[in-house]
């Protein structure tokens, strides 16, 4: 990690109560009003805490759809997704809700990809991914419908050294034209190392949204499946993973860069609903 980065940590330690849950990935903020506009030190050191701990959660906030937009928007641009089911209008508030949740896991079992194995980072298939998301419980199950995080850096370092570099140099395409297209959107597919580099930590993380079609470029298809089935096992080492109860006025942020994620479904036919606002990329890689 960088002198600047590591001067970030201390700072972002000296003025929020931060309560990791796992060594390196996960941690609580407890004492902030996200529903009030931030003072910058404390919006900078909620980024840096973002940055270091990949995800961050914080309890009992007031935050309505507004207000989860404009905290969103602190941070950067907000993305508008094409093709997730939004709120009212077209905002970047969209909704991620238990129904349509299934209707694109049905489809998606068709395409190889099994129950349970659908760990992803979003907005994958575009050349710049956004870099941070605001998930927000709205209806939620008694029990269950937690959220996984991975350590996607810890993924990559936890690697055989043999697959590490196998690894190396290789590209990886994530297709999610069919979703797009439905939406009226179009999109080549484009291609991301396997292993990128995180321009803000310098960590090298092992990137792949298994629920997109990946393939491994510049292998046999037989590789690229035995490849991909490496980093999923990867992904689903408890070591690397923190696990997120939802409660009413729970609010989670990620780094998109660092970390993938799954969405544990184990509560019924209960229609959990969470809201999301995705934030886009600086405008310099943004305009890529
Ligand atoms: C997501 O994939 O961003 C949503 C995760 C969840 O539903 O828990």
């Amino acid at each position: 990690m960088s002198a600047a980065a590591r001067k970030i940590d201390v700072s972002a330690n000296v003025l929020l109560d931060i309560r990791p849950l796992q060594p390196t990935i996960g941690a609580e903020i407890h004492g902030v009003d996200l529903s009030r506009p931030l003072d910058p030190e404390i919006r900078d050191a909620i980024r840096a805490a973002v940055v270091r701990h990949k995800v961050v959660f914080f309890r009992d906030q007031t935050l309505d759809d507004a207000g989860q937009e404009a905290f969103a928007a602190q941070f950067g641009p907000l993305y508008t997704h094409p093709a997730n089911r939004h709120v009212n209008a077209v905002t970047p508030l969209h909704e991620i809700s238990a129904d349509l949740q299934a209707k694109i896991e049905a489809k998606r079992l068709h395409q190889d990809v099994k129950r349970g194995d659908e760990y992803h980072s979003d907005t994958s298939w575009r050349l710049v991914p956004t870099w941070g998301a605001v998930l927000r419980a709205i209806d939620l199950p008694e029990v269950g419908g937690d959220t996984i995080w991975v350590d996607a850096n810890l993924a990559y370092e936890g690697l055989p050294e043999e697959v590490r570099q196998r690894l190396e140099g290789l590209h990886v395409t994530h297709d999610y034209r069919d979703a797009l297209l439905a939406n009226g959107h179009d999109y080549p597919i484009v291609a991301h190392p396997v292993v990128r580099t995180h321009r803000e930590t310098g960590q090298k993380i092992l990137w792949v949204n298994l629920t997109q079609k990946p393939q491994i470029l510049s292998v046999d298809l037989a590789e690229s499946r035995e490849l991909l089935d490496e980093v999923l096992r990867q992904y689903k080492r408890p070591e690397f993973q923190v696990r997120f109860s939802w409660k009413p006025g729970s609010v989670a942020f990620w780094d998109n860069r660092g970390a993938v994620h799954y969405a544990v479904r184990n509560y019924g036919d209960y229609p959990r609903l969470l809201r999301r606002v995705l934030i886009a990329d600086e405008p310099l890689y943004a305009d890529l």
